[in-house]
């Protein structure tokens, strides 16, 4: 095995790396999700549940996978594996209880999970913390496959928004056209289909003239598009009451439920868990601030996030429709609201266009996971990786896009999983955003701040952090809160309350715990609903 490392090329300053981030973190999460579980949770108190998640651990998971992308200028399985110890006491007694689990379920004769159970503890033991770098890689293909699926939706709806196809007298019709749509399967897999050759070509050019380049186009051109369409959203007459809405918080709405789904789209909306930020950290250079970016990249999600909401809320309650129609928001809701507005082809062109933008960048970004293995790990040439694997995850994406509805087209598949597991929740579609969402990116948070917070260790995360950050990582937080942080007499001792220490807390106690336990209650295990 050779680990010296390959000659990489890195993003050309600090605001490539911050679009290119930002471009894979603001997506369909942001502009699809976000609002429809926004307006499902109470609007307003569902926002600040949502800003609370991303400052006490979005942020800090995301600190922890950039630092370890750049201090190893690796992948994720070439970062894990650079960083890991031989063994790992901690990586062995998981890998143990993984196994007992196996066997317990054998006892219940649950024959298929209790395999897969013991296999997964075997591979533990074989690879121990390198794992999760794999489990990342795995992610991209899976998140993938539904994401670009999604992705290929925008891009009909942009056709026929362009055509004057989507014109709809009500919701109820609007629900029908979008059903038949997406199960047209030339329309599903032709459009899923483009939406995968964007981004092969993009990630094909490499990191600077391709990822980089595309993301300094595309991330203005988003906000642009964005803010066109919230003045157009605020100036129509009733949409006050959308605006209340979103920013009036009813805490009556929040419960555990809520809190939980809002620290599971934190982790998804900020593309985390899956090593995407360890590998466009890997391509970062030392003398960049990992804290001015990481703010940075959070900061511009948020908002986004926030704006969109913006865009969206007080058109539809403008014309009279109610926040809480769930993932139908955007593709049935959206549509009627437009057509009932002057020049709404244009209005709903543009809006389709957002979306498609958005889905873009953080569509290169999830190739770029896959990609980056197979060039660092397995010596592929960059152009092979990402046709081969682009051409893979568009097969498995066309498996999605012909299931979202049911498994009539893929019964044989169907079948297996039933004999294997007993029963499966969902179409293809759900369950490869079940895997992916529920399980690969939480545990990939929990154990990526574990083995920071633990076993490669805070102190050699923070040795590395303090690279490019100017006193940031050592200076009194009351200082730095305070502007004085460049002051002769606030920098000159050892302080502990810094951004430094705070962020070790919070890597190694709170985002494990807290994690654990969504993801325990996601599963079922702990029922924490009231
Ligand atoms: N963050 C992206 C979004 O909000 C999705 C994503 C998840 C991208 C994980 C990359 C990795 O749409």
């Amino acid at each position: 095995m050779n680990d010296a490392p390959t000659p990489r090329e890195h993003w050309s300053g600090t605001l490539g790396f911050i679009l290119a981030a930002a471009g894979s973190a603001i997506g369909l999460g942001n502009i699809w999700k976000f609002p429809y579980i926004t307006g499902e949770n109470g609007g307003g108190a569902f926002v600040l549940v949502y800003l609370l998640c991303i400052a006490v651990i979005g942020a800090p998971v995301m600190i922890c996978e950039i630092t370890m992308g750049r201090h190893t200028q690796r992948n994720p399985v070439g970062a894990f594996k650079a960083l890991a110890p031989r063994s790992s006491t901690l990586a062995h007694l998981i890998g143990l209880g993984v196994l007992l689990t196996g066997f317990f379920l054998f006892a219940f004769r649950d024959w298929g999970w209790g395999t897969l159970m013991v296999i997964l503890g075997l591979l533990i033991f074989r690879y121990s913390w390198t794992l999760v770098g794999a489990m990342g890689v795995i992610a991209g293909f899976t998140i993938l496959s539904f994401y670009s699926v999604v992705a290929g939706w925008t891009i009909g709806y942009i056709w026929k928004a362009v055509f004057r196809q989507l014109n709809f007298a009500d919701v109820a019709v609007a629900k029908e056209y979008f059903g038949a749509f997406i199960q047209n399967p030339a329309w599903a897999i032709g459009c899923h289909f483009i939406f995968i050759l964007l981004c092969v070509l993009i990630v094909y050019k490499g990191v600077k003239s391709g990822i980089e380049r595309w993301s300094k186009i595309l991330m203005p051109l988003l906000f642009l598009l964005i803010l066109v369409l919230i003045i157009r959203s605020i100036t129509l007459p009733g949409a006050a009451a959308g605006v209340r809405f979103y920013l009036t918080p009813d805490f009556s709405k929040i419960n555990t439920g809520s809190v939980l789904i809002a620290l599971g789209h934190a982790f998804f909306s900020l593309s985390l868990g899956m090593g995407a930020m360890i590998t466009y950290g890997s391509y970062m250079g030392r003398e960049q601030n990992i804290f001015v970016s990481t703010l940075s990249i959070v900061f511009l999600d948020t908002l986004i996030a926030l704006m969109a909401g913006l865009a969206i809320f007080p058109a539809v309650f403008a014309q009279g429709f109610g926040p809480d129609a769930g993932p139908g928001l955007v593709f049935q809701v959206l549509p009627t609201v437009f057509h009932q507005i002057p020049f709404g082809a244009f209005w709903a062109t543009l809006f389709f266009l957002l979306l498609l933008v958005a889905a873009l960048t953080s569509g290169i970004s999830l190739l770029e996971v896959v990609t980056a293995y197979f060039v660092d790990e397995r010596r592929w040439s960059r152009h092979r990786a990402t046709v081969v694997f682009g051409f893979v995850i568009f097969l498995l994406g066309s498996l999605c896009a012909i299931s979202v509805a049911n498994w009539d087209r893929l019964a044989w598949i169907h079948g297996l999983l039933v004999k294997v597991f007993g029963s499966v929740k969902g179409s293809f579609f759900d369950v490869m955003d079940h895997i992916s969402s529920n399980w690969l990116l939480p545990l990939g948070g929990l154990f990526i701040s574990l083995f920071v917070g633990w076993i490669w260790g805070t102190k050699h995360a923070v040795d590395e952090i303090r690279h490019g950050s100017h006193n940031f990582a050592d200076v009194h937080l009351i200082s730095l809160l305070a502007g004085l942080k460049d002051d002769p007499s606030h920098s000159s001792e050892i302080h502990v309350i810094t951004l430094a220490s705070l962020w070790g807390i919070f890597i190694r106690f709170i985002s494990p715990v807290a994690v654990l336990i969504a993801f325990l209650h996601t599963i079922g295990w702990l029922d924490l609903r009231p």
